[in-house]
């Protein structure tokens, strides 16, 4: 297990830009299986995930290639439909290619998913849409066995905007003929990202961005190149460093506009915002952090366009130093606080109440010894260790990894203490 060794203090200053959504490549990813031609994909983030996700490709059957950014996969050669148990139990995404292989093999046997633990992530609406699309679906030792012999169009409404199941359910429907919508579907702009590439390979998808998805399946796909969304939650990551480190940070390929929420919590804690370019393109976004930030009265976790809860953790080291008092709350998943007794180690006050968190911000987190249980709970003990007065040392980077492209090495470069030690 690798670990990070920071000192903090120093404000960050510098530029940083912001690669592709890992959120957005992987079901991308998994999308390649629909055609038989090469998918090409710039600005793919170098992630442990990512590779994961490659190699549960390569296992049944495509040829797939990530170089400097550039990711290309050839599905031609696929040939298999059941998923290897024990990359499948690492990453839960791996739940994504139940829809597209699907589609392209009409049968799939995969292992229930992983991922980082934070709450039970079921996938009940998953299989409630397959089945929906007359998936015959069983459980056999662990394993979930479909058979989409007979797959027909359905109109699906999702009992809660889950971004995985949107998602799954799309690719699910462009492999069958007829029309098929998606109600209560989630609003991620991943979720726009992903039809943007499937319309471009020849699908028909119409609302994807809205709660009403329609899909007129049953067209056959080609290949195609495709620039990858930017990542909102590493640029608002960056943003918070920012924040925290009293820096001055200018962040480039940002969309603004899929961070709103998140930009308007900058400004409630005192941040001077500046952003430079197009509405609705990738822009420049400088943020300079104020010496003490100031407190976030309530924020709550909600599904896209509200506030979003892989930014909960990183605004909760914030409130942590903050002037006053600050209410966290998180309404998405179940468990996903685990980095608050770890923030205590530091030094921080805090007082959990089922899904609220109130934060009593110090003046000065100290250096402790801490363990990132989770991906964005590991980001956020890093910003807390940079604000931290002496020696932090972050435990279990393998989770921070998954998400986040040599976090240490960009933080240094921004003027960070900060090492890695294997
Ligand atoms: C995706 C993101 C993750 C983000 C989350 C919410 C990817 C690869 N991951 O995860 O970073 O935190 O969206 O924005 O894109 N649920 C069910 N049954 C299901 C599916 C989900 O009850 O079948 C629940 C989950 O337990 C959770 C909530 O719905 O409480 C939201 O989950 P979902 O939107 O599906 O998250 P993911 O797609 O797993």
């Amino acid at each position: 297990m690798s670990k990070f060794v920071l000192s903090g203090g120093t404000p960050l200053r510098g530029a940083v830009r912001v690669p592709g959504a890992k959120n957005a490549v992987l079901p991308i990813i998994a999308a390649a299986l629909l055609c038989d031609q090469e998918v090409e994909v710039d600005d793919c983030p170098d992630l442990s995930d990512v590779h994961n996700m490659l190699a549960i490709m390569e296992r049944i059957g495509c040829r797939c290639r990530l170089q400097g950014g550039a990711l290309t996969i050839d599905a031609s050669s696929a040939h298999g439909w059941e998923m290897p148990e024990a990359l499948g139990k690492e990453l839960r995404s791996s739940i994504f290619m139940l829809g597209p292989v699907l589609a392209r093999f009409h049968k799939a046997r995969c292992p229930y998913p992983g991922g980082c633990e934070i709450g039970l992530r079921p996938i009940n609406l998953h299989l409630k849409g397959l089945r929906a699309f007359n998936v015959g679906i069983r459980e056999e030792l662990g394993y979930i066995v479909c058979d989409g012999a007979n797959m027909r169009p359905a109109n699906i409404l999702l009992d809660a905007p889950s971004v995985g199941a949107t998602e799954n359910l799309m690719m699910a429907a462009v492999g069958i003929d007829g029309v098929s919508t998606i109600q209560n579907a989630a609003c991620e702009p991943e979720i726009t990202d992903l039809a943007k590439l499937l319309n471009a390979m020849g699908a028909r998808i119409t609302g994807a961005g809205s709660p009403t998805i329609a899909v007129d399946g049953g067209h056959e796909l080609h290949g195609v190149r495709h620039t990858l969304l930017s990542d909102r939650i590493v640029a608002g990551t960056y943003m918070v460093a920012a924040a925290i480190t009293a820096g001055d940070l200018s962040i480039e390929n940002v969309r603004p506009d899929h961070l709103e929420s998140v930009l308007a919590c900058l400004k409630e804690a005192g941040c001077t915002i500046d952003i430079e370019g197009t509405a609705g393109e990738p822009c420049r976004v400088r943020v300079r952090g104020p010496l003490r930030p100031r407190e976030l009265h309530h924020i709550e976790t909600q599904p896209h366009p509200g506030f979003p809860t892989d930014m909960q953790a990183q605004f909760f080291a914030l409130a942590c130093v903050a002037e006053g008092t600050s209410v966290i709350t998180e309404n998405v998943f179940e468990n996903r606080f685990k980095h608050a007794s770890e923030l205590s180690c530091m030094g921080a006050s805090i007082v959990l109440k089922d899904r609220t968190a109130v934060i009593r911000g110090v003046q000065t987190l100290t250096g402790a010894q801490v363990n990132a249980r989770d991906l964005r709970g590991g980001a956020a003990l890093t910003l807390a260790g940079l604000r931290a007065r002496g020696e932090s040392v972050i435990h279990g980077v393998e989770y921070i990894d998954r998400g986040y492209e040599c976090l240490d090495k960009t933080l240094s470069s921004l003027g960070a203490t900060i090492r890695r030690l294997a």
